[in-house]
This record gives structure tokens, C-alpha cells and sequence, in this order.
């Protein structure tokens, strides 16, 4: 029983039907296909505004496509001190940029701290052309320890942003988890927010191999496909890519299936909140819990499959997916509340 990780899910059957259904005849490489024209007709319907749609395989290469396209070789990008493209990336947002710096901000709950974001802001510039042109920020929603930002701290990331004049990139990987539990609209979550450029993750939430880079500001747009060609994300049978993606938002999938994946999450919440510690509110479709190395054990003894956090010996991370069976769920209630 796989709590380990969305990543280690199968592809939803739908999707994967959808790029066999692709695989017929001839259609054009590069992207001129008819099934990435599609995807750009349909993502402007569903942002209901202007964008840029670059499909892309992986979630790494959109984000460091986003830090290229906003941060000079000679800037730097703020994002929270453990965010994926802080910890978790091995350096190709830097590498993409030409070598510009990435700055972590702290906060709690996976989510940077607005008060410590604008303190930094304010104390930039003193060192002059000594430091690093500050850029753009970056933050996660649904974050890495499966929160997500309320529109309102969005509206105050917003007035920061526009404050220091700074690009806002978010990284989406698990935007359909934080976009179902919000009940908002995703163009509240991104462009109304401020944010200029999204990265849009379908992988985790049942695609094969399927990411999309969403560019909502024309400005920095201008000189994507070349940097597309550059990072080695110039797919050739881009079709087979927009093909999954056009699948993913027909009748909203999307939403059916990251909301599939955070109910799991509630229901073991809602079963052991009184009895476990959460480490983080489960806002979405990942739980952190804390547990004796002992019961990890005997959890682990049972074959259930989860990480242990890095760095602790006590901390637990589940993650739910589309693909997570209820009665699974219900079996590591079980476990969980059996006295060791
Ligand atoms: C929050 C977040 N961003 C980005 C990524 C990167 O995705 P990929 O592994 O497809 O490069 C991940 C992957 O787990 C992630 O969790």
C-alpha cells in the first residue's frame, strides 16, 4: 500500500487512452501540432485571459524555465527556504538562469512569511551592484508540506510583488489539489493573484509525463521557445504531450481527480485528529504525522510504504493520489489506532 508518493502512481486510464488515441496517422513536430493548438485554445479558456502555453515534460523544467525567464544571470529569485526548487532540483534553476541565486525566505507551515519577505525586500540594495539584482519570488500552491496559500496571502504576496516591482512566478506542480480544496477559480489563484508565470504539474495527478509552463505576462514570454530549445524541452511528438493535457481538462478531470486525492487526506485527518499529531494542517493531498520510530516500524512491517521524513527519525510524510484506493486508507486507520 503506496502512501510514498503521487509521483509513484499509475497513469489515470482516461489519459492514458487519450494518447493512444493520439497515436494515429502523421501530425506536425514541434509543437505546430493539432493537439498542442488545442491545449493553447483550451488553457486560455480556462484562465479566461491571454497565455502562453509551453508543454513541457517535467516539473524541474518548468520551473527553471520560469527562473530563466525572470531572473538575469546577475538576479536572484525569493522562495521559501525549503521549497522544491531550494532543495530539490540539483541546481537547474540556477543552471538555466545562466547562474542566478536563489534566495530561501523562512515561514511556517511550507509557506514563506510575508512579514520576513518584505523585511528582506526592504533591506536590499545597500550593497549596490555588489549583490544580486533581486528579481522575482516564487512560491508553491499546494506547498510541499500540503498547505496552500489563501487568496488572501495571495493578495499580500500580490502587494509585495508590486511594491518592489518584482515577476511572480508560482510552481504548480499540485495546483489541481490546492485549486479543488480552495474552491476558487484557478485564474483567482494565479494571474487575479499576480502571478506572471505558473507552472502547471499534471504528472503527479495522474498524466504519464506531462507539465506545461502557463506565461500570463506577454513581457516575459518574448523569448521562450528559444530557452525551450536551449533547456532540451523542444519535444518533437509535443502531440502525445498536449494530448494528456487536453485529456486532463476535458470535463475536468483534473479537478475530479486531485479532489479524489485530498478527500483521502481528510479522511485519515478526520479519523485520528484526536488521537495523532498533524505536523501541518492537511489542506490538501499530503499529511505529515508524527509517530514513534516504533510504530513506523510496525507500519512498515505491515507493507505500508511511506517516506520518513529527512532529518527526523519521528515524522512521517503520506501523500494520497488520484489512484489511492478508500479502503486503503481505511486499512492504515487501522493500523494507526491499534495500541503498539
Ligand atoms: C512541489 C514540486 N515542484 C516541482 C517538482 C518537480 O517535478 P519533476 O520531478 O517532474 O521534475 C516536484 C516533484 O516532486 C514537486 O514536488
Amino acid at each position: 500500500m503506496n502512501f510514498r508518493s503521487d509521483n509513484e502512481a499509475p497513469v489515470n486510464t482516461t489519459i492514458m487512452q487519450a494518447i493512444v488515441a493520439a497515436n494515429s496517422g502523421f501530425d506536425e513536430s514541434y509543437g505546430y501540432d493539432s493537439y498542442t493548438n488545442k491545449l493553447q485554445q483550451e488553457m486560455q479558456k480556462l484562465f479566461g485571459c491571454w497565455c502562453e502555453v509551453v508543454p513541457l515534460t517535467t516539473g524541474t523544467a518548468a520551473n527553471s524555465l520560469a527562473m530563466a525567464l525572470t531572473t538575469p544571470a546577475y538576479g536572484s529569485l525569493l522562495c521559501y527556504e525549503s521549497a522544491h526548487m531550494m532543495t530539490d532540483e540539483c541546481g537547474a534553476p540556477e543552471f538555466y538562469s545562466g547562474g542566478a541565486k536563489l534566495i530561501g525566505i523562512g515561514g511556517d507551515e511550507g509557506k514563506i512569511n510575508t512579514g520576513s519577505l518584505d523585511n528582506y525586500l526592504a533591506g536590499v540594495g545597500v550593497h549596490g551592484e555588489h549583490e544580486c539584482l533581486v528579481s522575482a519570488i516564487s512560491i508553491t500552491q499546494s506547498t510541499e508540506a500540503g498547505t496552500l496559500y489563501s487568496l488572501q496571502e495571495l493578495r499580500q504576496i500580490k502587494s509585495i510583488k508590486e511594491k518592489y516591482g518584482l515577476l511572480l512566478h508560482m510552481d504548480g506542480s499540485r495546483i489541481a489539489n490546492a485549486i479543488a480544496s480552495l474552491g476558487c477559480t484557478v485564474a483567482e489563484v494565479t494571474w487575479k493573484s499576480g502571478v506572471d508565470l505558473l507552472s502547471f504539474g499534471a504528472t503527479k495527478n495522474g498524466a504519464m509525463m506531462a507539465e506545461a509552463l502557463i506565461i500570463f505576462n506577454p513581457k516575459i514570454a518574448k523569448e521562450i521557445k528559444r530557452m525551450r530549445k536551449r533547456a532540451g524541452q523542444l519535444i518533437s511528438k509535443m502531440r502525445f504531450v498536449s494530448a494528456q493535457l487536453l485529456a486532463y481538462l476535458k470535463d475536468d478531470l483534473w479537478l475530479q481527480l486531485a479532489t479524489h486525492a485530498n478527500q483521502q487526506a481528510q479522511l485519515l485527518l478526520h479519523a485520528l485528529k484526536s488521537s495523532h499529531e498533524f505536523i501541518y494542517p492537511v489542506q490538501a493531498n499530503e499529511v505529515f504525522l508524527r509517530l514513534s520510530p516504533k510504530a513506523i516500524r510496525q507500519l512498515q512491517k505491515q507493507g505500508f510504504e511511506f517516506h520518513v521524513w529527512p532529518g527526523s527519525h519521528d515524522i512521517i510524510r503520506l501523500v494520497f493520489s488520484h489512484a489511492t484506493q478508500s479502503k486503503h486508507v481505511v486499512e492504515l486507520i487501522e493500523a494507526l489506532k491499534k495500541p503498539l
